[in-house]
């Protein structure tokens, strides 16, 4: 994972909004940012502390991703928006698959092989984060943009203009409206083969 993270401002559908239609807090953090240093830094099963809650993204991603947390905020309308957004949300696979080991102890996983064991359909959508770059699965295990194909990476790289990029954390799939990163799914399928 590259030390400088790109990523978009919280908006479109994940940006909570109260009855006006207004953002129902000022600087709620995109669930992607969360989900990169939850699953970096932390095991299933550990606690997390926010000190400064605000909408509760931390608890949210934490949740999803089968880790406890501790939210402090002291504005009693954004405690209940946590309150509310974390009441809504589900974890997104079994906790026990979310486990992160150092990459030492990781068996290489190619990305083809999510196709090939059905985590991934040929023509399925990918997103980077916000949607704001999109690709689709190819059976060979390339993805294609609507100008190029090639690898996770290569594509990642190219919609960016970057030198390099981590598909694994780039590229993501949407489950039921929530992207979620292809990291999952290979660790998913790291745990299937253990
Ligand atoms: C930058 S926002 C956090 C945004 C949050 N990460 C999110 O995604 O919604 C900081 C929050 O800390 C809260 N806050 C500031 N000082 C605080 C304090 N001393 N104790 C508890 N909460 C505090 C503010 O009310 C604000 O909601």
């Amino acid at each position: 994972m590259r030390s400088d993270w790109l990523l978009p401002i919280c908006n479109g559908g994940e940006r909570l909004k109260n009855e006006d239609g207004k953002k129902a807090h000022p600087t709620q953090k995109p669930e992607a940012l969360l989900h990169r240093v939850v699953l970096a830094s932390t095991m299933v099963g550990d606690v997390i502390l926010d000190p400064f809650f605000g909408s509760g993204t931390t608890g949210a991603v934490a949740k999803q991703l089968g880790r406890d947390f501790i939210g402090i905020e002291r504005d009693p309308d954004y405690l209940a928006l946590a309150e509310k957004r974390i009441a809504n949300t589900r974890r997104i696979s079994e906790t026990d698959l979310l486990e992160t080991p150092s990459k030492r102890e990781q068996p290489r996983i190619p990305f083809g092989w999510l196709v090939e064991r059905g985590l991934l359909r040929p023509g399925e959508k990918l997103y980077g984060p916000k949607r704001r770059h999109a690709a689709k699965v190819r059976a060979d295990g390339t993805i294609v943009t609507s100008e190029n194909r090639g690898s996770i990476h290569k594509m990642g790289a190219e919609v960016q203009g970057a030198p390099a990029c981590n598909g694994w954390t780039f590229w993501h799939v949407d489950v039921e409206g929530t992207l979620v990163p292809i990291d999952v799914l290979r660790q998913k399928l790291r745990a299937e083969l253990n």
